[in-house]
């Protein structure tokens, strides 16, 4: 297996603390903090790590704090992996050795992997995400959804879990009343409509409903008619739910997200367990009757007045809802595969953070209920709002949710306008553009801290410099006509950094299996953005100072083993964001 840089500084670390006990041999002090804490360094001047450990040292034992790192210096054996030097008042600045940054360099160019470990324990990792609703139009928040949880299902499994999407359809409710008895009074063919005509029609069901009490009461038992299975509802129904999954699907494959029907699990599929999820919650004293609905409170759930917050698990007509239909889901992912759950020993749910209230309290009363069996992690993968560029939720001008279909033609425009491939086909240009366009959309939504609400602003996530997804992407294609001018050699051998700006892309390029793994384990997809946005940059100071094609022998030989090494990197990282690498832009 190979060593990454996060094992060589674990490595660095072990061996600060072996120096600290060495050079306190003898004294008193056997129970000091010997933490190094290593510190990325603030300036490439002083090195790629920092430690402030004899500064601490000196506090504690009463030396001079420079003379404490000489001694510590004295004592630590590092010599292999990093030159040390003290510095100012007494800090050690670490540097690593040229021959350690080649050979992490060498396993970006041989390893298939990139030198992204694989996990001690893998896990089944089940994550709901996308998740829009039947009849209705997605909007950002469920792009948002798709897009981070594309992400992470994509960067889990790279990272080695076992990943299992489910896209927990809204499609079963009360709306689905009134949908279909709109659909009879108006004679019309839904299978002829198409996900916007069903919006609008969602809309004047709606009205429909709050004005003409017949029709609330039709819509009324049109439910139960749907929730005890009678066939020409079920035939009703099901037409609103075919013609609104495959526009989903038209979405999911224009955006190039992993999602297909296959992955489809909505609220309808966990009806029949609905019944067995509120006796269980019964025998375990865990509801309460209140006006015919049955609630549960569970401490620590207080509105503003202080009293107890309910959980609706059943409402006083006998149906259920959203509550409900995710505590069955969440008892079906976790239940072994062999009594037919998922067998998950994580589920993570990418959902709006407005939400995170009812994941609190699904995962609350699961816990409570003893449906979480011992490791099992939930967590709610909560993402803030996008806001227009006034500051306020993303809306049209005339106030209306906007299409994600218009907003990507409209990136789509906009990375067509952008000032690139000129010489290139019209056709290729076109394909270029799409990539560019999803690319840009995707890579804003992607590289934003996740629980921030962030401003759309279509002309910045399509530039081609700063932190964008086109930057990224342009950075790919212009590595890849690099390569293809010297003639795309096989196996460039690593060197080791000779110039500044060497040593700081194989730096930046060595951080890239720790950036995969850091997302896995905390689902915070910004932190592969981060780390691809700084090899760009560290590629862009290469060019600068370091001429490829121009130069000879040992010294060509390297840079070209950098620029193959870059071009990987850059190719598998946009591909975990999901974003498409054109090789041409
Ligand atoms: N359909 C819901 C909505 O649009 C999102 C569902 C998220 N997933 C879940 N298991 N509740 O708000």
């Amino acid at each position: 297996m190979s060593t990454t840089l996060a094992d060589l500084t674990s490595t660095l670390d072990a061996r600060l603390r072996a120096a600290v006990h060495l050079a306190l041999a003898g004294t008193t002090s056997q129970d000091v903090d010997d933490d190094p804490q290593l510190r990325r360094a603030t300036r490439p001047e002083h090195g790629h790590l920092q430690t402030n450990l004899a500064l601490r040292l000196a506090a504690t034992t009463g030396g001079k704090p420079r003379d404490v790192a000489t001694a510590l210096l004295a004592h630590l054996d590092v010599a292999d992996l990093a030159d040390v030097e003290v510095a100012g008042p007494g800090f050690l600045n670490l540097r690593w050795r040229p021959e350690v940054l080649a050979r992490l360099v060498t396993t970006l160019l041989t390893d298939e992997h990139l030198g992204v470990p694989r996990p001690q324990h893998p896990r089944r990792v089940v994550v709901d995400h996308s998740s829009p609703n039947v009849a209705k139009q997605m909007h950002v928040g469920h792009l948002r959804s798709t897009v981070i949880g594309d992400a992470l299902a994509r960067v889990l499994a790279f990272a080695g879990h076992d990943v299992v999407r489910q896209n927990h359809l809204g499609d079963w409710g009360t709306q689905f009343g009134m949908l279909i008895e709109q659909v009879e009074a108006e004679h019309l063919d839904v299978g002829a409509l198409d996900l916007a005509a069903l919006d609008a029609l969602y809309r004047r069901a709606r009205a429909h409903f709050e004005t003409d009490p017949a029709f609330a009461e039709a819509a009324r038992r049109r439910v139960v008619a749907l929730q005890s299975g009678d066939e020409a509802t079920l035939t009703a129904w099901q037409s609103l739910v075919a013609v609104s999954v495959e526009a989903f699907d038209a979405l999911y494959s224009r955006l190039g997200v992993g999602l297909t029907h296959e992955h489809v699990a909505g609220e309808s599929s966990y009806n029949a367990a609905l019944p067995g999820v509120v006796s269980d919650l019964q025998d375990a004293g865990l509801v309460t009757e209140s006006d015919g609905a049955l609630c549960a409170y569970l401490d620590g759930f207080t509105a503003r007045d202080g009293s107890l917050l309910p959980m609706l698990v059943r409402k006083a007509d006998g149906g259920f809802g959203y509550d409900a239909t995710d505590l069955a889901a969440l008892r079906h992912r976790v239940a072994p595969v062999a009594e037919g759950g998922l067998g998950a020993d994580q589920v993570v749910y990418v959902v709006d953070a407005r939400q995170s209230l009812h994941f609190e309290q699904v995962l609350a009363l699961a816990r409570s209920a003893g449906w979480l069996p011992d490791g099992v992690q939930t967590q709610h993968v909560a993402f803030g709002t996008v806001l227009g560029e006034d500051g306020r939720p993303f809306k049209t001008r005339s106030g209306e949710t906007v299409s994600l279909d218009s907003l990507l033609d409209d990136a789509e425009a906009a990375a067509r306008a952008a000032e690139w491939g000129g010489s290139m086909p019209a056709e290729e240009r076109d394909a270029v553009a799409r990539a560019v366009g999803v690319g840009a959309v995707k890579y804003a939504d992607l590289s934003h801290g996740r629980t921030r609400d962030y401003r759309f602003s279509l002309a910045r996530m399509v530039a081609m410099d700063g932190d964008t997804g086109p930057y990224l992407q342009y950075a790919h294609a212009r590595l890849c006509s690099l390569l293809a001018r010297a003639g795309d050699p096989a196996a460039p051998a690593a060197r080791p950094p000779v110039h500044p700006a060497e040593e700081r892309l194989a730096l930046a390029l060595a951080a890239f299996p720790g950036a995969v793994t850091t997302v896995a384990e905390t689902l915070e997809p910004h932190h592969l953005c981060a780390a691809l946005h700084d090899v760009a940059v560290a590629l862009s100071r290469f060019y600068e100072a370091c001429p490829v094609l121009r130069a000879e022998g040992e010294e060509r030989e390297g840079r070209l083993a950098l620029a193959a090494a870059t071009r990987s990197v850059l190719a598998t990282g946009l591909g975990l964001l999901g974003i498409e690498a054109p090789e041409r832009m």
